[in-house]
């Protein structure tokens, strides 16, 4: 087993809603001489790591990026090895999700993906829709903007139904329609591989999110990891507005 990353005596305050841009797959496998695919093949075992600790630690949702609206443009090849990987993992790991109590649903267009696959997607959901200890969503074929698009369309059919005047449009209305809003509020959202910024990630639900940021590549980011940026999730000052002043008046940190 691997050493911890936290103190067994902290009292942390864990986040209780953590996503993932698992970036750096193809990299990773490049430095090794293989070609991008075993990259993507050695980032499941850091899924698998990711989720395991992720429940043991009390996080409540963990949301992962596996492909986003824009990951088509690759290689042929390449996207139909995700496809693939997509599913054999789903076959492989939705017994032990179960067994863990965790809740599994996919979030993103799925209407593009082949009737099997959304067909294996479904039968997950259904298995696991009364799970409780943890959700995990996972984004595939997602983008940020037609997330709030999709969002937005919804609203003017509420409108068109005359089921909602303009005037009652808000910010919560909208949100209503967004991905995840049954779950807590996004608190952490980790991107591996060096790069910084949030490819169309969670635009909407990254509103108050901590960002953090490393240079290890995916198929690295495992226990220790994760658990390294819970603790530096720890060390923030979520401050939403106000000042340093009031929030330390608010809480005795
Ligand atoms: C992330 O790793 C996985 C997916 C986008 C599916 P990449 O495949 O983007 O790896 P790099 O960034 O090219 O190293
Ligand atoms: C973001 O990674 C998507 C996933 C991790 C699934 P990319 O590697 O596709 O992001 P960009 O294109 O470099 O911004
Ligand atoms: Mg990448």
């Amino acid at each position: 087993m691997t050493e911890s990353a936290l103190q067994a005596d902290e009292q942390l305050t864990v986040p209780q809603h953590v996503a993932i841009i698992m970036d750096g797959n193809g990299r990773w496998a490049q430095q090794r001489g293989k070609t991008r695919v075993v990259g993507h093949k050695n980032g499941v075992e850091s899924v698998r790591a990711v989720v395991a600790t992720a429940r043991k630690l009390g996080v409540k949702a963990l949301t992962l990026f596996a492909f986003s609206s824009e990951n088509w443009q690759r290689p042929e090849q390449e996207v139909s090895v995700l496809m693939d990987l997509f599913m054999f993992v789903l076959t492989k790991e939705v017994k032990k999700l179960h067994k863990n109590n965790i809740r599994f649903q996919v979030i993103g267009d799925i209407s593009r993906f082949s009737d099997k696959l959304r067909q294996k997607i479904d039968d997950a959901q259904t298995l696991t829709a009364n799970n409780d200890a943890m959700v995990l969503s996972v984004a595939a074929n997602y983008g940020g903007r037609w997330d709030i698009a999709n969002a937005a369309k919804k609203v003017a059919e509420q409108v068109q139904q005359n089921q909602l005047t303009l005037d009652e449009i808000n910010e919560h209305t909208l949100d209503q329609y967004t991905s995840l809003t049954d779950l807590p509020d996004l608190d952490l959202l980790i991107r591996t591989g060096g790069d910084y910024r949030i490819s169309n990630f969670l635009l909407w639900q990254a509103a108050y999110a901590e960002f953090y940021f490393t240079e290890e590549l995916w198929p690295d980011f495992k226990e220790q990891a994760f658990e390294k940026a819970i603790a530096s999730f720890d060390q923030r000052e979520r401050r939403f507005g106000q000042t340093s002043e009031q929030v330390n008046a608010t809480t005795d940190k």
